[in-house]
């Protein structure tokens, strides 16, 4: 990245290495970024045109996420900062999602309402600056996109059941099974979504011979429906007529379709990042850092990991560089 510019994205997938299991297995993912970290950044570096001399400022996801693996990268990116006295930026992985639908865009732009929908997180979050954010709902219990991995697995798709389930839904026919919306009546902007994942549990053995691209088009209208409405009502509690949608699930085809109707239909403005920016990648990262960098904050070098850290939590661990001549 230069100048909020992105020269380069690689992103090393495991999706293929976990698929055999059903799932992330921790100890593999942490052995496979070791093996795949430094053919990366080199290929990012290619990319780039650029050498590890020419880079100044390196950064990493400090957390949330799965600590065996925060370790790998944070305890790299680092060491390349100490080694070449470059300065380095802790940044929150949800962040990085709030904030990459923001690529080609100033901050002036804000506020915003940020609606995160990924395998961990399912967050509405008003953005007042690329640094203030205040939360204003999230998940009681499973992710979006926990909800559409599971759902793919009572149906045995293979994992992540999500791009699964939205290619299925394309055949299938959203009205056929009325699974349930869950806390549209709740009066607040949470989400729940393990409700709607045991009904689909339920409905499986009572319909024995079941039209599979039926029933995913059914739960992902329900997931859609219930994301739609929450955002909406945000939308009109804080009167911000903006939406940034980020997250893997943002890559659902439905969601994006039905997010851009109804915004276009309400004059309100929707911002998607692209799908290569919407699930996991390092640029979204480096997108954080580049600002932190821009507004003078960068991480001491002491920081650890946090594979519970929550988006207020980021601030507070900014704190002076460590190096001598940057004090
Ligand atoms: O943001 P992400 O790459 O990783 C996390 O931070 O969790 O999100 C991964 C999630 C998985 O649950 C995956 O099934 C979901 O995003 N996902 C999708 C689609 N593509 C990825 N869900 C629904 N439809 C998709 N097309
Ligand atoms: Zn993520």
């Amino acid at each position: 990245m230069a100048g909020g510019r992105l020269l380069a994205s690689e992103v090393a997938s495991q999706i293929a290495i976990h698929r055999q299991y059903g799932g992330v297995v921790p100890e593999v993912a942490s052995r496979n970024h070791l093996t795949t970290l430094r053919p990366a950044v080199d290929a990012a570096l290619r990319t780039a045109a650029l050498e590890m001399a020419d880079i100044e400022a390196f950064c990493a996801t400090r957390g949330p996420g799965l600590a065996s693996s925060l370790m790998i990268g944070f305890s790299a990116a680092k060491a390349m900062a100490i080694g070449r006295e470059k300065p380095f930026f802790a940044v929150n992985h949800i962040e990085g999602h709030l904030l990459s639908p923001f690529f080609h865009c100033e901050e002036g732009i804000l506020p915003a309402i940020g609606l995160v929908v990924s395998g961990g997180h399912t967050l509405l979050v008003e953005i007042r600056s690329f640094s203030s954010y205040r939360l204003l709902g999230k998940t009681r219990d499973d992710a979006a996109g926990e909800a559409f991995d599971k759902v793919g697995k009572l149906l045995g798709l293979s994992y992540p059941g999500g791009p699964n389930i939205d290619r299925l839904a394309r055949e299938g026919n959203p009205g056929r099974y009325d699974f349930p919306r869950s806390m549209l009546g709740s009066g607040d902007l949470n989400f729940s979504f393990s409700g709607l994942k045991t009904a689909v549990r339920y409905l499986l053995p009572k319909l024995g011979v079941f039209h599979l691209p039926d029933v995913c088009a059914s739960f992902q209208e329900a997931v859609v429906d219930v994301l739609w409405e929450k955002c909406l009502r945000a939308v009109e509690e804080t009167a911000i007529r903006r939406i940034a949608l980020s997250g893997g699930v943002s890559c659902n085809s439905r969601l994006r379709a039905r997010f851009t109707d109804e915004c276009d239909q309400r004059g309100i403005e929707l911002l998607i990042a692209e799908p290569s920016l919407c699930t996991d990648n390092a640029a979204m990262i480096a997108f954080v850092g580049n600002y932190m960098r821009e507004s003078g904050r960068s991480s001491a070098l002491d920081i650890d990991i946090d594979p519970n850290l929550r988006l207020a939590d980021s601030a507070a661990a900014e704190i002076a560089v460590t190096f001598p001549q940057q004090r």
